[in-house]
Formats: structure tokens, C-alpha cells, sequence
């Protein structure tokens, strides 16, 4: 030993020796990666270069970000999720036989996997590719000899791809250790393959949802005995659900929503069910009676039933699930006295949707005793009675639907929710009948309702005038109280209302003049030129088409149908957000006023009043109106050439004897003429408008829409959000119905903002 120290120290005479020295240390460190596997990353960088450049640059392999080795210096890991990798599989990944992890999802890869994948990668634990654009048969890379996967195999999640063909069970022969299987958001189809478990016994979660599986669903999984959790929504299963499903002690989840399931699931036995919290199964056909045995699901949470043809009454027992918190039973034929049912004990209720049912009997008491509760819906179904007192003690409660019932009392109604501080949105359009509108006196000193945007009170016949309680809710967005028999003013303090984007006093018995003070309510100004268009966003609701319904519901002002007098206010003309305005059948005289600021315009009724003078050639400038019409009033001249005007009939224009113009097939005279040209000088030179009306007015339509989609992000989000939606549905060529996952989760966390 001494010998070769001294031996060495001569050496380190030389300066040599200092690098000597380092190569010792470094070598393992320096030659550590496997060549063949260095090479083959390369190859795979080259060939799925990363958006942002990976630091693959130093000698060892093994140090790269996303790489890990094993002890034999070989790649086992690959993990490079979300690094904008594209362009098809580099087939030098099948090179790396040693991977155990390999996790590509959130990139852009396409095409199919390389040809013998899983033949090479034989030992796979975890692979992960969702969220790329992958496509084709993940089964034709398996030769007959290598048709299963490794059995080292955990987790695989192909989901969010577009991988179509049938998934074949025999894959599954040799994934003993499978536990976690996701391939939703996919094209695959055929037969949900229900007898993985006979060899994946180890299966927690099982999710093919959102897929085209179409062949019903069979029997099988009773022999998943460690399944949690189970998906397979958003398909084209028919038939009934197999009832060895429900003997798997360890589900936690069953969700089948959105697939053409039918039979009655009324004597499925539950018993088994305790660690259940969700239960999924709407947008089916299932019909009978609900279980009886829910009440065995003692840790159920969510219970979402709705839309199907289940018929009967609420089982009692369901009172004994204590843990629920959503209840959604909507859009069935469910019956049946609930004001019989003990809510009490479901002191964690938070959400209870039963309309578009047929219960009858007054308001369940019991549920007052539920503190947590923050939306009911008893909207559509047969209920009478008073609301009871004891729901002022719901102090969370945001959200009320009771439109469509037979309830009476509507002052009595609207003081005890008052008395619910955090109340967005009422819903009691014909709920009560023939009723005075609850006035100041009656109402007493408002306190209450100072978080509440929406109102409705329309098709109850109310008479009465607006009472003045009203302009106190200073956070009001939406006020209906059309169909009823209110009479007297349209009341000016509306001006005051800052928030107010749909006034609907359509068909009642409205006199005097249209206030000038409207043209102050400040949401829909056309002084706003804020980009955050936020604060026109309503309330989330329960249902997808409410949602779209409320969160697009046109800004509108609505005082068609009544007997206003005396001329449009030009500050009308200032309201630049409105989307509708119906005035139509009225008394309304004078000359339409300047309205060509109004550039979102969908809809402009003003037929069936004493409106005189010409159709100002401004209008024709509001590229997005669609319903327009001045029918049976006195107007005269030209109908003006060019815009959007051109595309009406003239059914829109009829009834006016002094009107004249090509649609209205009737030739104008000199003097109508002559109106024209000064209007074009006016103009200025727009020759190019007038030569060609549509195809300018259809340019400026979509420029706005751009614009407007550009500058309003939360409009954005949902318009894209549905165009994704209507890609999604495009893409999966199937009648999938929409995706109610989505809108639930939405939903879900919404109605915790509101
Ligand atoms: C890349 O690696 C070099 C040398 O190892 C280092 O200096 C640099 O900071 C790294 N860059 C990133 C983005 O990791
Ligand atoms: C893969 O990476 C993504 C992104 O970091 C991560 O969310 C996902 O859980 C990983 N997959 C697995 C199976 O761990
Ligand atoms: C399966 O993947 C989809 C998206 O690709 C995801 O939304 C879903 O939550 C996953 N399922 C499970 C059970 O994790
Ligand atoms: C799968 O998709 C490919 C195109 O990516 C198509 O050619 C093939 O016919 C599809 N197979 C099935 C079974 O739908
Ligand atoms: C139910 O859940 C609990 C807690 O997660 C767990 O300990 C128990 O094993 C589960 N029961 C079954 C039958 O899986
Ligand atoms: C619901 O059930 C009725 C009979 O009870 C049947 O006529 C109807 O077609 C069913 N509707 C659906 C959507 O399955
Ligand atoms: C609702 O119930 C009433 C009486 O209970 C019955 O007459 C009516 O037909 C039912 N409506 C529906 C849609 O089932
Ligand atoms: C009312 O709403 C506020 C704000 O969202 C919340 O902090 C409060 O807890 C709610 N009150 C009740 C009784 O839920
Ligand atoms: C309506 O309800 C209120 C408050 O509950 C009550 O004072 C009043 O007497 C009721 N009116 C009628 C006509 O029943
Ligand atoms: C309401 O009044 C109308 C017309 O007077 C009448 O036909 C109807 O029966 C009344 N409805 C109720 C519930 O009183
Ligand atoms: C306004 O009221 C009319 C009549 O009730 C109704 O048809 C329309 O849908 C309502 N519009 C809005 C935006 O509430
Ligand atoms: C409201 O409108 C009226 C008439 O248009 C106007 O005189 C008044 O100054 C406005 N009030 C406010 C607060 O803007």
C-alpha cells in the first residue's frame, strides 16, 4: 500500500496526476447512464422536441431533468408531464427496457403508440399518457403471443386521448397488479370489459367514461372486491344495470350518468353499500320506484337521480342517510306528500333539487331544521300551502326556486325570507295566484334581501303597483314581473338600480310615460367601458340549460304589452349593453329615437304603437339584431337600404301605411328619395355599405364578437367553454348528451360562491 502511495506520488509529480485523480473520482458519476439509453433519450428529444428546452446536456443521463436510473445505471423513470412535447412517439422509447415510470401527459403527442410498446416495455408500473392527442387501437401493438399487458403494471391512464376500437378483457391477463385503470375521454368502444377483475384483483378505480361503449353492461365486477371507484358515464349503455355491481363492499363511487340505462333498480339490495358517497345515475331511462334500502347508505354524500322516469315516492329512509349533502331528484315522476318526510336528522343537506315532479302536500318544516341548506328547488310540482315561518332560520340559504306551484300568501312569503340575509336568487314566477303584490306597508322596514339579484314574480296575475321595497335591493340584477296585472308607473327610481340588466314587465297594465331615468341604470350604460364583464354574470344554477339560460340571459328591457304613453326617451338610446328591447303594444307615440348606440342589439320590438316619422337609417347599423320589428304603427318614408334591416320580411315592417321600399314590394316616392340621399350624406361616403349590406354588416357582426370575446374574459371562458363543448361532442361522433360531470362540478362549487 505504501509502495503504491509513493508510487503514485511520483506520478502526481507530474501535473498530470491532478486529473488522474479526478477521473477516478468522477468516472462512475461521469459514464453513469447506460450509452444505449443516452442515446435513445436523444433520439426521443430529437424526435418530440419539448416547448421549453429540456436541460439535457451533461454526460450522465442518470442527472437529467425527468430522468431517473436504477441502480444498474439504467433509465427507469421517465417523467416529463406538461413540457410541450409533440409529434408522434419516438420509437427509440422502446429501447428503454428498463422503465418502470413513464409519465407523458399534458403534451402534444399524436398518432399511435410505437409498434411493440408494451412488447418492449415489459416492466411498467405506472404509465401515464392522458391529455395528448393520441390516437388509434392501443391493442394492435399487441401480437397474440404478448397480448396483455406487463404484470408489473399499477396504474395506466390513457384517458383524454382519442384511442378508439374495443378494449379486449384478454389484456388484462397478466395485470395482477393493476390498480388503478383510467381510459375516459377516449373514442373506444364496444363492451366495458366487466371481467378485468378475474385477473386485475387488485383494481381500485375503474374509469371509462366518456367513451363510446355500446354494448350493455354485464356481469362480472362483483369480482372486483377492492373497487372504489367506478365510472362509466357519458356513453351509449342501454339496458340494465347488472345488479352484482351493488355486493362490492369497498365502492366508493358509482357514477353511470348520461347513458340510455333503463329498469327499475328498486330491488337492488344496498345493504353492502356503507362506504357509497356517490351516486350517480342521471340522464338515463332507469324508471320504478327509488330503493328502498338507501337508507343503508349511511355515508352517501351525493345522491344524484336526476332526469329519469322514476316514479313514487321519496323512501323514507333516505332520511336516515346523514352524510348527504346534495340531493338531485329533479326532471322525474315523483310523487307523494313530502311535508310527511323528517329532514331533520340530514344536518349536512346543502343542496335539494325535486322539481319537475309531482309532489304535493305545503313545504316540508323539517327542512328549515337543515342549517346548512344553501339551495332548494321545489320548482314544477303540485305544492300548496303558506311558506312556513321557520325557513327564516335557513341563514344559509342563497337559492329558492318555488316557480310552478300552488302555493298562497306571497306577501307572508317574501317577509319570512326576507329574513335569510345571504338570499341571491328567488324564483316565484306562477307560484301564487291572483294576489295583490306584496306592498311597502306590508313589507314593513327592508332590512333583508340585500344580497338578492334575482327576483321574479311574473305569471301570478299580481295586481298591485311596483312597490317601492323593491328599489331598497340595491344588488338587484334581474326583475321579473311580467304576466300579472300590475298597474300604475313604471317607477323612475329603477334609474337607481345600478345592477338591473333584465327589466321584464312584459304583459300587464303599466300606464304613464317610460321613465328618462332608466337611461341611467348604470350595467347597462353605454359610458361603461370597463373589460370586466363580470358583474353581468348571474347566479350559477342547478341544470345545464338553466345555467346557459341565466348566465347568457339577454340584458333585456321589456315593457311590451301594457298601455305606455307619450314618446321613447332618448336616454334610452344610452343603455349600450342591452340586448333586447320590447316595447311593442303599447300607446307609445312620437318618432323612434336615435338608437344606433345600442350595438348588441339582438332583439327590437317596437310594433303595435302610434310611432311616427321615418326608421332612422342608424338602425341598420346594429349588426346583431336578429328579431326586429315596427309593424301597425304610422311610420312613413324609405325602409332604410343596407345592414341587418335588409334581412327582415315584411311582416316586420306591415301595418304601416306610409312606409315604402323594396321589401315592402311598394316604390317609394321622390320625396322619400330625396330623405335617402341627405341620409347618405350624412353618412359620408359609406357607398361600399349600402353596395353591400350582409357581407359588411356580417364582417362587423363577427369583428364584434371577437372584440367582445377579447375583452370580456369571463364571457370568454364560457364561450369557449361550450365551443369546447360542442368540439367535444363533434369529435365523439356519438349521441352523447353533455357532459353533466362537468356542470355539476361547476355547479358544486358555484353555489359556495353564491
Ligand atoms: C442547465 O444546466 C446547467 C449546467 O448543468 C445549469 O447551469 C443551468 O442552470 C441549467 N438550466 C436549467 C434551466 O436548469
Ligand atoms: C403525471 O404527471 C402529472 C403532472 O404532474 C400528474 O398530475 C400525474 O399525477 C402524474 N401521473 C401519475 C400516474 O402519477
Ligand atoms: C380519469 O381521467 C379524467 C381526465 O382525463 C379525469 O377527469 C378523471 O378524474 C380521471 N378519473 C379518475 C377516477 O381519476
Ligand atoms: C380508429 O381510428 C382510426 C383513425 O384514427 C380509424 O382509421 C379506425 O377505423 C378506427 N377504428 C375503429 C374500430 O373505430
Ligand atoms: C370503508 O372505508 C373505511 C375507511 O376508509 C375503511 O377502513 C374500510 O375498510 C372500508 N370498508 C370496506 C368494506 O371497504
Ligand atoms: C317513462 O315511463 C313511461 C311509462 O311509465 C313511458 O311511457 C315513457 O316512455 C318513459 N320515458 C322514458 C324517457 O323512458
Ligand atoms: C300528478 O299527480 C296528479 C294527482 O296526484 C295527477 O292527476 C297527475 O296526472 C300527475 N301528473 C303527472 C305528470 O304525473
Ligand atoms: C353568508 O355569506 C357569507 C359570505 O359568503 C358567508 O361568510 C356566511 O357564512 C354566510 N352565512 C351563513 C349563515 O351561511
Ligand atoms: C300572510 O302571511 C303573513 C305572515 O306570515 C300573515 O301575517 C298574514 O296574515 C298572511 N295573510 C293571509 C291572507 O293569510
Ligand atoms: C284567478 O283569476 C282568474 C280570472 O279572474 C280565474 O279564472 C282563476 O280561477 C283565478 N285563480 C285562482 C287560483 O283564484
Ligand atoms: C320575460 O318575460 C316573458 C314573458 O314572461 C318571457 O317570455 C321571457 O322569457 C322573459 N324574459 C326574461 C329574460 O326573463
Ligand atoms: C338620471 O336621469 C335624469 C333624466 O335623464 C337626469 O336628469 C339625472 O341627472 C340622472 N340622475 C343621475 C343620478 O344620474
Amino acid at each position: 500500500m505504501a509502495e503504491f502511495i509513493s508510487s503514485r506520488k511520483s506520478l502526481c509529480k507530474e501535473s498530470l496526476c491532478l486529473r488522474c485523480f479526478f477521473l477516478i473520482v468522477l468516472l462512475p458519476n461521469c459514464f453513469a447512464c447506460n450509452q444505449e439509453d443516452h442515446s435513445s433519450l436523444l433520439s426521443f428529444l430529437e424526435q418530440n422536441h419539448p416547448s421549453t428546452p429540456l436541460n439535457w446536456t451533461s454526460m450522465n443521463c442518470c442527472r437529467w431533468e425527468g430522468i431517473s436510473c436504477d441502480e444498474n445505471n439504467r433509465v427507469k423513470s421517465l417523467w416529463l408531464p406538461r413540457k410541450g412535447l409533440s409529434g408522434t412517439i419516438s420509437t427509440s422509447l422502446t429501447n428503454l427496457y428498463h422503465l418502470t415510470h413513464l409519465n407523458l401527459s399534458h403534451n402534444h403527442l399524436s398518432d399511435s403508440l410505437p409498434a411493440a410498446f408494451f412488447k418492449s416495455l415489459r416492466q411498467l408500473q405506472v404509465l401515464d399518457l392522458s391529455y395528448n392527442s393520441l390516437h388509434g387501437n392501443v391493442l394492435e401493438q399487441l401480437q397474440p403471443s404478448d397480448y396483455s399487458l406487463p404484470d408489473t403494471i399499477q396504474t395506466l391512464d390513457l384517458s383524454s386521448n382519442y384511442f378508439n376500437g374495443s378494449i379486449d378483457p384478454s389484456l388484462f391477463h397478466q395485470a395482477f397488479n393493476l390498480m388503478f385503470l383510467n381510459v375516459s375521454t377516449n373514442s373506444f368502444s364496444g363492451q366495458i370489459p366487466t371481467s378485468i377483475c378475474q385477473n386485475a384483483s387488485l383494481l381500485k378505480v375503474l374509469d371509462f367514461s366518456l367513451n363510446d361503449f355500446n354494448v350493455q353492461l354485464s356481469h362480472g365486477l362483483a369480482t372486483c372486491s377492492n373497487l372504489e371507484i367506478f365510472r362509466a358515464g357519458s356513453n351509449s349503455l342501454s339496458g340494465l344495470i347488472p345488479y352484482d355491481i351493488f355486493s362490492l363492499k369497498s365502492l366508493k363511487e358509482i357514477s353511470l350518468p348520461s347513458n340510455q340505462l333503463s329498469g327499475s333498480i328498486n330491488h337492488i339490495n344496498l345493504l353492502h353499500l356503507s362506504n357509497l358517497t356517490i351516486f350517480e345515475l342521471q340522464f338515463n331511462n332507469l324508471s320504478g320506484e327509488l330503493p328502498n334500502d338507501i337508507g343503508y347508505l349511511s355515508n352517501l354524500e351525493n345522491l344524484v337521480f336526476h332526469t329519469n322516469n322514476f316514479t313514487g315516492p321519496l323512501p323514507l329512509s333516505l332520511m336516515k342517510c346523514t352524510n348527504v349533502k346534495v340531493i338531485l331528484l329533479r326532471n322525474n315522476k315523483l310523487e307523494g306528500d313530502i311535508s310527511a318526510l323528517d329532514f331533520s336528522k340530514l344536518q349536512k343537506l346543502e343542496s335539494i333539487d325535486l322539481g319537475y315532479n309531482n309532489f304535493t302536500g305545503n313545504f316540508p318544516v323539517s327542512l328549515c331544521l337543515c342549517r346548512s341548506l344553501t339551495a332548494v328547488r321545489f320548482a314544477y310540482n303540485n305544492l300548496q300551502g303558506e311558506l312556513p315561518d321557520c325557513i327564516s332560520g335557513i341563514q344559509a340559504l342563497e337559492h329558492m326556486s318555488l316557480s310552478n306551484n300552488f302555493l298562497v300568501n306571497a306577501t307572508g312569503a317574501l317577509r319570512v325570507l326576507m329574513a335569510c340575509k345571504n338570499l341571491t336568487v328567488i324564483f316565484m314566477s306562477r307560484t301564487f295566484r291572483n294576489e295583490t303584490l306584496p306592498d311597502d306597508q306590508s313589507m314593513g322596514d327592508i332590512d333583508g334581501f340585500q344580497n338578492l339579484e334575482i327576483l321574479t314574480l311574473g305569471g301570478g296575475k299580481f295586481s298591485g303597483e311596483v312597490p317601492n321595497w323593491i328599489s331598497k335591493l340595491k344588488k338587484l340584477k334581474v326583475l321579473n314581473l311580467s304576466f300579472n296585472n300590475v298597474s300604475g308607473p313604471v317607477p323612475t327610481w329603477l334609474g337607481g338600480l345600478s345592477d338591473l340588466v333584465v327589466i321584464n314587465f312584459t304583459d300587464n297594465n303599466l300606464s304613464g310615460q317610460i321613465p328618462r331615468e332608466l337611461g341611467n341604470i348604470t350595467a347597462l350604460r353605454a359610458d361603461n367601458d370597463s373589460t370586466d364583464f363580470g358583474y353581468l354574470a348571474l347566479p350559477f344554477l342547478f341544470t345545464a340549460g338553466e345555467y346557459n339560460r341565466l348566465f347568457n340571459l339577454p340584458r333585456g328591457l321589456k315593457l311590451g304589452g301594457n298601455n305606455l304613453s307619450g314618446n321613447i326617451p332618448v336616454e334610452i338610446g344610452r343603455l349600450k349593453q342591452l340586448q333586447m328591447l320590447d316595447l311593442n303594444d303599447n300607446n307609445l307615440s312620437g318618432s323612434i329615437p336615435e338608437l344606433s348606440n345600442l350595438v348588441n342589439l339582438e332583439e327590437l320590438k317596437l310594433s303595435d304603437n302610434h310611432l311616427t316619422g321615418e326608421i332612422p337609417a342608424s338602425l341598420s347599423r346594429l349588426s346583431f339584431l336578429s328579431s326586429f320589428s315596427v309593424a301597425n304603427n304610422d311610420l312613413e318614408g324609405e325602409i332604410p337600404r343596407g345592414g341587418q334591416l335588409e334581412t327582415f320580411n315584411a311582416s316586420s315592417f306591415e301595418g304601416n301605411t306610409k312606409l315604402c321600399g323594396y321589401i315592402l314590394h311598394k316604390i317609394c316616392a321622390l320625396a322619400a328619395q330625396h330623405t335617402e340621399d341627405n341620409a347618405a350624406e350624412e353618412e359620408g361616403t359609406n357607398s361600399a355599405w349600402i353596395e353591400h349590406p350582409l357581407w359588411i354588416g356580417h364582417i362587423v357582426g363577427v369583428v364584434m364578437v371577437c372584440i367582445t370575446l377579447v375583452l370580456h374574459t369571463s364571457w370568454r371562458n364560457a364561450y369557449f367553454g361550450f365551443l369546447d363543448c360542442m368540439l367535444d361532442k363533434v369529435i365523439k361522433t356519438s349521441s352523447i348528451p353533455q357532459n353533466d360531470k362537468i356542470v355539476q362540478q361547476q355547479y358544486v362549487s358555484s353555489i359556495s360562491i353564491y
